[in-house]
C-alpha cells in the first residue's frame, strides 16, 4: 500500500484510545503503518499499540505517562474527554482542557518539524467568539492545575457550563498556538464533532440523565448520530501529510449542522458565532 498519508513508521500518540473516536483513530493509524501509543484512564485494547494508563486530571499521572513515551512524537491526537453532566463543571474543565494542555505543552519540544497536533473540541464549544475575553484570560494563566482551579473558583459564572467552556478553551488554544508552532514547522488543528455514538454519549444519557430529545436537536439534517469512525477518518486526514498546509483550524465534522446555523436555516441553540 502506498504511504499517501505519511503515517508509516511514525510515532503517534492517541489519548482517549480505549473507546469511541480515539479507539477508531488508533485502529486506523495502525492499519496505516503508524507506531501507536494508546493512552486512557480505562483499560485499553488496541492490538499492536503500546498501552499506557493515565488520568488526564492528574498532572503526576501525566508526567509519568510522558516518561513512557518515545523521545520523538510525530503526531498527537488529543481525544480523551468527558461529558458534563454527569461530571462536574470543574472536573470537566480539568480533564477536557487542563490535562490536554499540560500534556500537549510538555510534548511540543519532542515533536519535530513536519509534526502535527489534533484535538477534539465540540460544536458545544463553537460559541467561543462571544466568550473570547474570559477564555483568553484563562489561557493567559500558567498551565498548572492549581492556577486553573483558583481561576475557576474566582470566576464561577464563566465556567458554569464546564463542557462548553472546556471546548472553547481547546478551540482558542489551538488558534493561539498556530503561530508559534508554525515557526517550528508543526501544525495544530481541532475538530468539532456533532453528536456521536460512543461511551461519552452513553454516559451523558445514562448517568447524566440527558434525554434523547435534548440531543436530537443537535443532530445534522441527515438525521443520525455519527460513529467513532465518521470522526476518526477526517481527524487522521487532518494530522496527515495530505493536510500539510492546514493549521489553526477548527473543523466542524457535523454533516453541515454549523453551516445550517450560519445561514439561518436552524435555530442557534449553542450560541455559535
Ligand atoms: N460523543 C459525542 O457526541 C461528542 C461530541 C463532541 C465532542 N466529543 C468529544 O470527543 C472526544 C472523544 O469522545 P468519544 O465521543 O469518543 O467518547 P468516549 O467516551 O468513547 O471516549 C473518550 C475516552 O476518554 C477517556 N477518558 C475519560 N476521562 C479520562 C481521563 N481522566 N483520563 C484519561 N482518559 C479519559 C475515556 O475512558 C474514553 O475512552 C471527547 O473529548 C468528547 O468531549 C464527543
Amino acid at each position: 500500500m502506498s504511504d499517501l498519508l505519511g503515517y508509516r513508521n511514525q510515532n503517534v500518540v492517541v489519548t482517549g484510545a480505549a473507546s469511541g473516536m480515539g479507539l477508531a483513530a488508533s485502529n486506523l493509524l495502525i492499519d496505516l503503518g503508524a507506531k501507536v501509543w494508546a493512552l486512557d484512564i480505562a483499560a485499553i485494547d488496541v492490538p499492536e499499540a503500546q498501552a499506557i494508563q493515565v488520568d488526564m486530571k492528574d498532572p503526576h499521572a501525566i508526567d509519568s505517562a510522558l516518561r513512557e513515551l518515545p523521545e520523538t512524537i510525530d503526531s498527537l491526537f488529543n481525544c480523551a474527554g468527558v461529558p458534563s453532566p454527569p461530571f462536574s463543571a470543574r472536573d470537566t474543565v480539568l480533564i477536557n482542557f487542563c490535562g490536554l494542555r499540560y500534556f500537549t505543552d510538555a510534548l511540543i519540544d519532542r515533536i519535530p518539524d513536519g509534526g502535527s497536533i489534533l484535538s477534539i473540541a465540540s460544536t458545544a464549544g463553537m460559541a467561543w467568539k462571544s466568550k473570547l475575553d474570559k477564555v483568553q484570560e484563562f489561557l493567559d494563566l500558567d498551565n498548572s492545575f492549581a492556577s486553573a482551579e483558583q481561576w475557576m473558583n474566582a470566576n464561577p459564572e464563566a465556567c458554569a457550563d464546564g463542557y462548553g467552556f472546556s471546548k472553547q478553551c481547546i478551540i482558542v488554544y489551538t488558534m493561539r498556538n498556530a503561530k508559534p508552532l508554525a515557526a517550528k514547522g508543526i501544525r495544530i488543528n481541532c475538530v468539532s464533532p456533532s453528536p456521536t455514538d460512543s461511551g461519552f454519549m452513553a454516559k451523558l444519557k445514562g448517568e447524566g440523565n440527558m434525554p434523547d430529545e435534548a440531543i436530537d436537536l443537535f443532530l445534522p439534517s441527515n438525521g443520525r448520530y455519527a460513529s467513532g469512525t465518521d470522526m476518526a477518518e477526517p481527524m487522521v486526514l487532518l494530522n496527515s501529510r495530505l493536510a500539510g498546509f492546514v493549521s489553526g483550524v477548527n473543523l466542524p465534522i457535523d454533516y453541515g449542522y454549523c453551516a445550517e446555523v450560519f445561514v439561518g436555516q436552524r435555530d442557534n441553540l449553542l450560541g455559535i458565532s
